[in-house]
């Protein structure tokens, strides 16, 4: 069973192709370079981008694989989180080949993409665990029972962990997105140089807050004479980690599962991998993190969950809309 996958929920316009659980093909048109200018991603833009871009990436996408549109059984694409002048390029141009070439059509959820992506390639599939989500867009600790049955722990009572990345990097002038800059700059830096909180550490649930540390960087900066951008990054990723931390090993220990998940665009980031593995060491569970290529924004994780979906008989019918606002778990 062949598959190719669009994923357009944001700023990146990717496509993969899948034979089975095998991955043929996984291209990704970054549109970073072109909302640099703006600090952000400007909706407008990204889709007229997406809209530009599908085709030519598609086609990439197939060349790599070695197939044409001809040997493809399935058609899958991201209907939701997301913007949704972007998420429509995406399905509209799936659904389009699905009645084009009379195959199945798959809608998949942009957040089931990152939660099952530490699994892609494992002979085992999905196995239950606790996962963690930490995304541009989203912080979510989950819990895993088997394909399709999630149960939501916690998830951030404001901004998501990324989102204070990008903002924070915003603030100390770094190129957008802050997060991949910060973590650099970081680690020439003195994590216990400044003292940033740890916000809800201490919650007893598995919620999240990051919009205060955010606010804590900007009422500082002005304090500080000389600032050293290394030692602030620092010190910034370092709240941010140790809640990730502390809350995600919390919920292994709460649900009793062996097995720790973690996606997501800010799961590249090396302190919290660093930190995630020996806290998950000294406790004996197994850390399972995506692979770095399929942490961002990437079609390969919306084909595998296209594919495991497949596998059980589902397809998705081309009447169904876009939800920019889709969730995990109801
Ligand atoms: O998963 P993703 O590509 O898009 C969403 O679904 O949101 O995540 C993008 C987010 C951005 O906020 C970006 O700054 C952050 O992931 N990110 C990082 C790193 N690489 C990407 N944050 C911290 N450290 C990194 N190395
Ligand atoms: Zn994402």
């Amino acid at each position: 069973m062949r598959l190719l996958a669009l994923e357009t929920s944001c700023d990146e316009t990717a496509a993969a192709v899948l034979d089975g659980g095998r991955l043929l093909a996984s291209e990704v048109a970054s549109q970073i370079a072109i909302h640099q200018a703006y600090g952000g991603v400007v909706p407008e833009v990204a889709s007229r981008n997406h809209l530009l871009t599908l085709k030519p990436v598609i086609d990439t996408a197939l060349r790599v694989a070695g197939l044409s549109i001809a040997d493809i059984d399935a058609f899958a694409a991201t209907n939701g989180p997301g913007l949704a002048t972007s998420l429509m390029i995406g399905t509209s141009a799936a659904k389009g080949l699905a009645v084009a070439r009379g195959k199945p059509y798959l809608a998949v959820n942009h957040l089931e993409g990152h939660l099952l992506s530490p699994f892609f390639g494992d002979p085992a599939g999905v196995q239950a665990a606790v996962a963690l989500i930490v995304s541009g867009g989203h912080t979510l600790l989950v819990e895993i029972e088997a394909l399709g049955r999630y149960r939501l722990l916690g998830q951030t009572r404001d901004d998501a962990a990324g989102e204070a990345f990008d903002k924070v990097g915003k603030l100390l002038g770094l190129p957008y997105p802050g997060g991949p800059n910060v973590n650099r700059l970081a680690r020439e830096g003195d994590p216990r140089a400044f003292d940033f909180p740890r916000s809800m550490i201490d919650s007893g649930d598995f919620y999240f807050s990051f919009s205060g540390l955010k606010t804590s960087v900007r009422y500082l900066l002005p304090k500080l004479e000389n600032p050293s951008l290394p030692d602030l990054c620092a010190s910034f990723q370092e709240a941010v980690v140790d809640v990730l931390v502390e809350k995600t090993i919390r919920a292994a220990q709460h649900t009793r599962r062996q097995i720790v998940a973690v996606s997501g665009g800010v799961s590249c980031n090396t302190r919290l991998r660093e930190k995630l593995q020996s806290a998950c060491a000294a406790r004996g569970l197994q850390l399972r993190l995506a692979d770095p290529k399929l942490c961002t924004d990437n079609a390969a994780m919306i084909g595998y969950v296209a594919a495991l979906l497949l596998g059980q008989g589902e397809s998705s019918p081309l009447t169904g809309d876009i939800d920019p606002n889709l969730r995990l778990v109801d």
